[in-house]
C-alpha cells in the first residue's frame, strides 16, 4: 500500500522517510534514448522503492512521465559501460533482455541480494559485449508477434516479480 502521498513535504523529508524501505535492487537502464521511457521507469522504479536508478549515458527523461518521482530517487548518471561496470563492482549484474535469456523471470529461483537489472534501449536493446558481462541473463516470457515489450513495461514486469517474492499482503516476506 502507498503511504499518504506527501504533496506538500519537502522532498529531503521524504527521501529520508524512504531511505529505510529502500529495496535492495537497482535498475540501469542502458543509452536509453527514449525520453518518455526513463521517465516512466523513474516513476515505476519509485513505487517499487528501488535503491538507485542507474542511466547510461546523458539521455534526459520527460518529468511528466516521471511524474516528479526523480526528486525522491536517487538517480545515478554513468558515462559508458566501463563506468556502468565499476559502479555495479561486485554486485550481481542481472541483464533483462529475451533474445540472449538463459533463464525465464519466472523461473529464477531467488533474486540475489542487491541485483541490479540492467534493460536496454527501446531500439537497440542491451549490447551483446555487455549482455556478456552479466551474471545471469533473463527473459520475460511474451506470446504474440511483437518482438518485445517497452522498457517501462519490462522493467515493470520485473520489478513487480521481485517484489512478488519479498512481500505478502503489503508486509515483508
Ligand atoms: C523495446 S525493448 C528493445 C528491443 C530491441 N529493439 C531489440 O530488438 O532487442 C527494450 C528493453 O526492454 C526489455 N525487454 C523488452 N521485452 C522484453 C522481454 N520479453 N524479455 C526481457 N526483456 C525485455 C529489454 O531490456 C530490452 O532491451
Amino acid at each position: 500500500m502507498a503511504l499518504f502521498p506527501p504533496l506538500d513535504a519537502d522532498a529531503e523529508e521524504v527521501r529520508a522517510t524512504l531511505a529505510p524501505l529502500r529495496n535492495d535492487f537497482s535498475i540501469a537502464l542502458h543509452a536509453a534514448e527514449n525520453a518518455f521511457a526513463i521517465g516512466a521507469v523513474i516513476r515505476v522504479a519509485h513505487s517499487f522503492l528501488a535503491r538507485e536508478i542507474i542511466l547510461v549515458g546523458d539521455a534526459s527523461y520527460y518529468e511528466k512521465a516521471s511524474m516528479g518521482m526523480e526528486k525522491f530517487e536517487t538517480i545515478v548518471r554513468v558515462p559508458d559501460d566501463e563506468a556502468l561496470l565499476r559502479h555495479v563492482g561486485d554486485r550481481p549484474l542481472w541483464a533483462v533482455e529475451k533474445d540472449h535469456a538463459t533463464a525465464s523471470l519466472h523461473a529464477v529461483p531467488a533474486f540475489p541480494k542487491n541485483v541490479v537489472l540492467l534493460f536496454g534501449s527501446e531500439r537497440f536493446g542491451i549490447p551483446e559485449h555487455l549482455v556478456g558481462r552479466a551474471d545471469l541473463v533473463i527473459g520475460i516470457p511474451i506470446y504474440g508477434v511483437n518482438h518485445s515489450l517497452p522498457l517501462a513495461i519490462a522493467s515493470g514486469i520485473v520489478m513487480s516479480e521481485w517484489a512478488r517474492r519479498h512481500y505478502r499482503d503489503g508486509t515483508t516476506i
